[in-house]
């Protein structure tokens, strides 16, 4: 616990007992990525990621507690003219062939997604700006914390909470046929919930992680920031938790993870990346005790 596995995240989940783990939050190598992983890493194409996804699936299944999650950030690819259907083909088997539930579709927004060819607005569709993140739940009993991850309220709310709006219901009917009685003091719940689109660049570029890697003469080509592994770890996990990571790439879930409290367990193939994962927690924990 607490330490990165370096190894095939399907062979070394074998050897984790059932039911130890509480949450589990990854992003796996997408399909037919062009990211360079190092040479253990294989391409995988679009009409083969199911097959290739599903078995280390039944593994994350058998290892999460009962009230456990799987949380899986995604995204999919254009192949010839039009996008790709596996993504959706994936969370179908992740519900049929290995049990778990749909929670939640999250979508994470990066709106500093950098132009690139479809910014031209020749190619029929606009450039990507989201990947998504669903919420998998292995029973009918899942840990949910609101809480940890409510927005501010808006301005408009804060009115609302202090009773200062003005209207009874049917004054107030959105389009939507939604109404709200706005005369009366709403609940105040210390925050709104954020709902399911998670706004966040991913543009940090002089960490340091990234000092580390510049020493190191290596770097990791595709991190999560660690805003989104914090939205899921608070919202899904409680501290002295769990939570696993098997495609742990430069180590930001357990970073994440330990700075919340949560113990963790993380599996990366790639021997140098573990390694640029062991000393960036190596590093955070020194500047902790000083
Ligand atoms: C998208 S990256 C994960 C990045 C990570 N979330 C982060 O913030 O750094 C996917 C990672 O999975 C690793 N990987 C690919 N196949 C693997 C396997 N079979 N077992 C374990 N790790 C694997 C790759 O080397 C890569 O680092």
């Amino acid at each position: 616990m607490n330490e990165f596995i370096c190894g095939d995240c399907e062979e070394e989940l074998k050897r984790l007992p059932d039911e130890c783990v509480d949450l589990v939050f990854t992003s796996p190598p997408y399909a037919d990525q062009i990211k360079d992983y190092g040479e253990k890493v294989k391409r995988i194409s679009t009409d083969k990621y199911v097959e290739w996804f599903i078995p280390k699936v039944k593994e994350l299944y058998r290892v999460l507690k009962p009230t456990g999650s799987f949380v899986l950030n995604i995204s999919d690819k254009l192949v010839g003219k039009y996008q790709d259907l596996f993504v959706f083909k994936l969370v179908v088997a992740i519900c049929e062939d290995a049990g778990f539930h749909l929670i939640r579709d999250y979508i994470w927004y990066n709106p500093a997604t950098p132009p690139n060819v479809f910014s031209r607005g020749n190619m029929g569709r606009t450039k990507k700006s989201h990947e998504y993140c669903f919420w998998f739940s292995k029973s009918d009993e899942w840990t949910f914390n609101m809480d940890p991850i409510r927005k501010p309220y808006s301005k408009d709310m804060q009115k609302f909470l202090q009773g200062k709006g003005k209207g009874d219901r049917a004054d107030n009917t959105r389009p939507s046929r939604h109404n709200f009685k706005l005369d009366q003091k709403w609940q105040n719940h210390g925050g709104s919930d954020p709902g399911s689109v998670i706004t966040l660049g991913n543009t940090s570029s002089n960490d340091a992680f990234h000092k580390l890697c510049k020493a190191a003469g290596i770097s990791h080509p595709a991190r999560f920031p660690q805003k989104l592994a914090e939205f899921f770890i608070l919202s899904g996990s409680n501290e002295g938790d769990v939570v696993l990571d098997p495609f742990s790439g430069s180590g930001t879930t357990a970073v994440v993870s330990e700075r919340l409290g949560r113990n963790w367990i993380c599996i990366e193939i790639n021997p140098q990346f573990c390694e640029l994962a062991q000393e960036w927690i190596t590093m955070i924990r020194n500047e902790n005790n000083e």
